[in-house]
This record gives structure tokens, sequence and C-alpha cells, in this order.
């Protein structure tokens, strides 16, 4: 394979010339494979040739027989991930293809067996719903407080936690979204010592806070933290390509057995080179350079936030239990309508990563430079004036504020048999199906939860805002599928 050849647990040396190959043993055999002309007789099909369906395949390099041979004697994965363990201070790491969905589904299949309670954030996301599912766990919900002044989630609080617990006391293990999507910031800390005091694992979905931990002045990341274990994104806020995420975790509550099958279980078998080997490079980038490349960017969201702040009636979060590479403003002290200002910011060439009638989400990552940051601030002030308007009060997103009432399991819901109703006559009954406003793609309605007039008032005027609703069977909403016979089912 390629010339990695210092021990992949040895700190990154600054003046090796060969650069983050030299530390990143996937990223080297990836930049390899180029060197040698295989013409395999493995999988993938295209065999790199590019005259067939063209330049789309050209980076497409598999692990199984092409960073590594099919027997993986190379063992470049394994010490790859070893290296990423030893950063994050985990006892296991598991490079994935699949996103921190596949992530969040292995840690839900690797703590406890089918009928078992967990006690679970309610505004997590929908890749950790169908973890629930897939696993038969049964969800005692934690609400996260709400701020007021943003209406917007904070963390879950730990004496709510020591609450749902209380109720709970058989509950496996705790499972927190953190940050949340806008970049809020919970008491890890405190959340992990409620949980151990009940002698189960702390899991963390933190899908947006792979650069937590590498500087200063960002927070620690979950396992320093104390959390059993976290699953991260690299294609999210480090420069990976999509599909990137690690999974993390330590196995003093957590069955690193179990973990393992969990994870090879829901991965697929074929995994992509690339997305493996640009993992690796951006866990090399961070070792080496993270702290320079983070601290610059801190500084350039700072100076956007400052300068958005003083926008009249633009919000901007901001504060101690903020991510502070997130950049999101509130937009009902303007008037302005969020959505209309999406448009502008997609015709400028700036899409963004979320927007609805009163919040903007920007993702600014190390790929970031001042101008683009620049031309991002002035563009949406120019944006904000031309759709000026009457403020209006902060109302809280669906996302955030539902209040869930249970009617049976969320995997009952999901394989019950099911019936097609109209949305305003589903008042009542028991949904089958998850319904999540996307981004941020938290539900609003899940599987095996009642419809209530207050999800159906927040889905509409969610859909009416513009927002795309997503996962529901008739994308449309003037129908939803529920459970047909509630009676039937076990649970
Ligand atoms: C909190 C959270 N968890 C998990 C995911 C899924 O991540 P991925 O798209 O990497 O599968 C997302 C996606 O936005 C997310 O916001």
């Amino acid at each position: 394979m390629g010339e990695a050849a210092t021990n992949p647990l040895d700190p990154v040396d600054r003046r090796d010339p060969r650069g983050l190959r030299a530390h990143a043993p996937l990223l080297d055999a990836w930049l390899s494979h180029g060197d040698r002309s295989p013409h395999p007789f493995t999988i993938p099909g295209h065999k790199q040739r590019t005259d067939l369906v063209g330049e789309i395949v050209r980076d497409d390099v598999p692990l199984y027989g092409g960073l590594d041979d099919v027997k993986l004697t190379a063992d470049v994965l394994r010490r790859a991930e070893a290296r990423a363990a030893r950063l994050w201070g985990a006892d296991v790491c598991h490079f994935s293809v699949g996103g921190s969905t596949h992530g969040n589904q292995t840690l839900a299949l690797a703590v406890g067996r089918p009928g078992d309670r967990v006690i679970v954030q309610r505004t997590l996301h929908r890749s950790m719903l169908l973890g629930l599912v897939l696993a038969g766990l049964e969800p005692v919900w934690v609400a996260p407080a709400l701020d007021d002044r943003w209406g917007m989630p904070r963390g879950v609080d730990p004496e709510a936690l020591a609450v749902a617990l209380r109720s709970a006391p058989d509950a496996k293990a705790v499972f927190v979204t953190d940050p949340s999507y806008v970049g809020t910031v919970g008491r890890l800390r405190e959340l992990a010592d409620v949980a151990h005091a009940h002698g189960i694992p702390l899991v963390v979905d933190a899908a947006w806070a792979a650069h937590f931990g590498w500087h200063p002045d960002l927070p620690g990341h979950a396992l320093a933290l104390g959390a059993d274990a976290l699953v991260t994104s690299a294609h999210k806020t480090l420069p990976a390509w999509s599909q990137a995420a690690i999974v993390l975790a330590r196995v003093e509550r957590i069955d690193a057995a179990r973990l393992d099958a969990a994870f090879e279980a829901t991965h697929t078998t074929s995994p992509a080179g690339a997305i493996l080997a640009s993992t690796d490079a951006a866990v090399a980038l961070l070792e080496r350079d993270g702290t320079a490349l983070l601290g610059r960017l801190i500084d350039l969201v700072a100076d956007a936030r400052q300068a958005l702040a003083g926008v009249e009636g633009l919000v901007v979060l901001d504060g101690p239990d903020v991510d502070p590479v997130k950049l999101v403003a509130l937009l009902a002290g303007t008037g302005a309508d969020g959505v209309a200002v999406e448009r502008g910011l997609i015709e400028a060439g700036l899409p963004v990563e979320m927007a609805d009638r009163d919040t903007i989400v920007a993702l600014a990552t190390l790929a970031d430079d001042t101008s683009s940051i620049a031309r991002l601030v002035t563009t949406l002030t120019a944006l904000v004036e031309r759709h000026r308007g009457a403020p209006r009060p902060t109302v809280p997103a669906a996302s955030w504020s539902v209040v869930p009432v249970r009617g049976c399991s969320p995997r009952d819901a999901f394989f019950a048999p099911r019936e097609r109703v109209r949305l305003a006559a589903a008042v009542g009954r028991v949904s089958a199906e998850l319904v999540a406003p996307y981004p941020p793609g938290v539900p609003v309605l899940a599987p095996g939860e009642v419809v209530t007039e207050q999800v159906v008032a927040a889905l509409e005027s969610a859909r009416a805002a513009g927002v795309r609703i997503a996962y529901a069977a008739d994308p449309g909403l003037a129908t939803l599928d529920l459970v047909a016979d509630t009676q039937a089912i076990s649970r």
C-alpha cells in the first residue's frame, strides 16, 4: 500500500514533507492508488474506467481491493481508526460511510435489547428515532429547556434527566443530541454524572461537533466531558466527503463486542475509500493545524456575529453555551421573512443550511475565509433590509416546542398495518409515520405518537411558511398514515 511508514500513533510531525498523508494511512493509500494502474477483477464494476459513464467514477476507490487488499492485510482502516481513538481518548473508533445516521443506529443497537427503556432527548434527529425502531427500544422522552429569549432549545437539564430516570429506573441508556442543530450546548458533564449514578451510559449525538475539543475556546468533546459514546459527522464541520462519520466509545458501560457487531450490521460491506480517506485526512488536519485553523474561524464568526447583531431587530445566537462557530440569526425582530431571505441568498450563490420564517442557520467551517464570511454578512444584511417589515413575536418552531403524547411503541407503530387518513380527521389517532420539517429533521410527529391539534397546527404552519415537510408518505400533508388498529398491537 502507501508509504505512511511512521507508526500511526506517533504525534503529527509538522515538518514531514509528505504532509498529512504521513500520518493518515487511509489518505496515503488513496493517494498511492493513483500511482498504480491495476485492472481489478473486483467491485466496483467501473474498474476506474472513465470512458463508460464518465468522470463521475474517477475518485471512487473502494476500501476492499482498493485502499487495502480484500483481506485487509495492510490494516489501513484499523490503523487510522486507532489513531482517531487515541486523539479522542476513546477505546473504540469506527469510521462510517453512512453518516451520523448510521452512527446513531449503531449506538441504538449497542445499548439494550428489544423492549428495554431508554431516556431520549425529544429533539432527536430522525436517524436516532429510526435507530430506536430498529433496536426495539422504548423511549422515555426528556425535553430540553427552551430559551425564552430565542425560542430555541438549550440542552437537557441534568435535573430533568434525574426526574426522567426516577420515572424509568430500569432505563438502559441516556441519549442526547448535543450541540443542538442551532448550536446551543448543554451540560454534558453533569448529564454524564447523572447517568453514571444510575450505572448507565450517556450516548451523545454530536453530529455537529466534530470540531469540539480542538481549540481552548470551544467546548470539550462529549467523551472528554464524561460521555460513554459519541457520533459525529466529519462532513458537517470538518472538510471531509459527504457521508463521513465517526463513532467513538469508551467501553466501561458499553459492550465493545456488541458495538462492533451493531456497527457492522448496519454498515455497507463496500465502503467508499474516498469517504474513509477524507475522514482520515480531516482528523490528521485537526491534529496538525486544528488549533490554528479553528482559532481563525472562531474569530471570523465572532466578527460576523458582531456585524449582524448591529442590524436593527436581528438577533444572533451567542454566549458561553453556543458553539462559537455556528451562525444562527433570528429574524422575527426585523419582520423579514426568512424563506424570502433564503431565496435571495441562494440567488446570490450563498445557500444556507436552514431557513424558516424566523431563522437562518449558516454553517461556517474551516473552508471559510474572511471574504466568504464578509460576503455572507453583507448579503444577509442587505436582504434583511430589503424584506424588513413589522416585527413579530418570537415563536418557537414546532420542532422544539411539540409536546409528544405517546400512543404506542415507535417500533409497533412502524410495523403496524396502516391507514391513510385526511390530516384534519387524524387528530386523536396514532401516527404510523415520522414527519419532520427539514432541516433540522427533528420529528414533530413520531411513529406511535398521538396526532394532536398542536401537531397538526404546527405542521400546517411550517408547510405554509415554505418549509419542506420531510419523510411523510404524503409530502403535501393532505393525508397522514396512521396505525389502522391500535387495539391490535401489543403495546
Ligand atoms: C443532530 C443530527 N444527528 C444526525 C444527523 C445525521 O447526519 P448525517 O447526515 O451525517 O447522516 C443530523 C443531520 O443533519 C443531525 O442534525
